[in-house]
């Protein structure tokens, strides 16, 4: 492959890189994930992760694999093996379809990663337009550079908005139960040098009480063809809180995320995980040991609650969802 880099993934032309994001903020390791069943690993225990970033991620593993000489059958079973590391983010089964048929994987995956951050480009675009000087903006798990090839989705938009100028205020969600919003938008956040503050999952209704916040941005690992869309577990709560608040809430996704043959959000399916991320983290458990738990790693918010879709090619409102934008050629 030709060497790309992103945030969190590179190509050095030979060997494909992850930034371990499990690891993340405490160390910077670059782990090699060139092989699929050691992709697959990074993918489930989230090493790897951002519905857009599995995708490219995925593809550009595949590539590696065709390029150093792997049968016809072998690649066929890694893809098929990558397709299902996880079930919710579409656009893992969306660019593992096209690399399967794919004449030339390279040239695929090469197509993958940069339409990725094209796209990326459009959400920020469109996104950013929404946002007025002086919002305060919440946001929930991580929507950035960690989870695509480019400067994110629901992230990106916070982004552009601020380079524009617009003085912005992000509050991050630390995300339970596995502090993406803590851990990893913290750090893009810092970096970026956005004013930006961290609460927990829980006080977020009073950041919108108090008039703290005016806009919910929040990314979507599957958007059903009716507008319904899934993402972290607790997006579906903030929507509902940015209702009873009069509060606008935006999904914001790429193409590759939005799934026509899922009619709506009951068909999208929702990744259990272990229990004892409920119960506790890393090495460290605060329930007692056995203590059942229940651990859904994503819910899905009714369209209903949405007020506009902002996508790579437009922003679509809750009206234009509900008559059939989406289905009508939007993607
Ligand atoms: O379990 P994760 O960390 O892969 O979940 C990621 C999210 O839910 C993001 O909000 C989502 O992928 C959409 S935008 C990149």
């Amino acid at each position: 492959m030709q060497p790309f880099e992103s945030l969190g993934l590179r190509h050095d032309g030979r060997t494909l890189w992850v930034l371990d994001q499990a690891q993340l903020p405490d160390a910077e390791v670059w782990l090699d994930g060139s092989a699929p069943a050691t992709m697959v690993a990074l993918i489930q225990r989230l090493a790897v992760r951002g519905a857009p970033l599995l995708g490219v991620a995925a593809a550009a593993c595949l590539a590696t694999f065709a390029e150093r000489g792997a049968s016809a059958p072998d690649y066929a079973s890694a893809c098929a093996a990558l397709r299902a590391a996880r079930p919710t983010a579409v656009n893992l089964m969306w660019a593992m379809d096209r690399m399967k048929d794919a004449t030339d994987p390279v040239a695929e995956a090469q197509a993958i990663f940069e339409e990725d951050v094209r796209l990326c480009e459009g959400m920020a675009r469109h996104g950013a337009a929404l946002i007025q000087d002086g919002e305060g903006l919440l946001t929930h798990c991580n929507t950035g550079g960690l989870a695509t090839a480019g400067i994110g989705t629901a992230l990106g938009v916070i982004r552009r908005a601020h380079e524009q100028g617009k003085r912005i205020h992000v509050y991050a969600d630390e995300t339970r139960p596995l502090l993406q919003g803590g851990r990893l938008t913290a750090w893009e956040l810092r970096k970026l040098g956005i004013p930006s503050t961290l609460v927990t999952d829980s006080m977020a209704a009073l950041l919108l009480r108090d008039g703290k916040v005016q806009r919910v941005l929040v990314g979507s690992d599957r958007v059903a063809a009716n507008g319904d869309f899934a993402n972290k577990v607790g997006t579906y709560g903030l929507a509902v809180q940015a209702r009873f608040h009069g509060i606008p809430f935006h999904p914001v996704a790429p193409v590759s995320t939005v799934d026509l043959a899922c009619p709506d959000g009951a068909a999208i399916p929702i990744e259990l995980r272990d229990p004892g991320e409920v119960r506790g983290y890393g090495a460290w458990r605060w329930a007692p040991e056995g203590m059942p738990a229940w651990n859904p790693a994503f819910d899905v918010t009714p369209v209903e609650l949405v007020t506009s879709l902002v996508l790579d090619r437009g922003v679509l409102t809750r009206e234009a969802l509900r008559s059939g934008a989406l289905a009508k050629g939007c993607k």
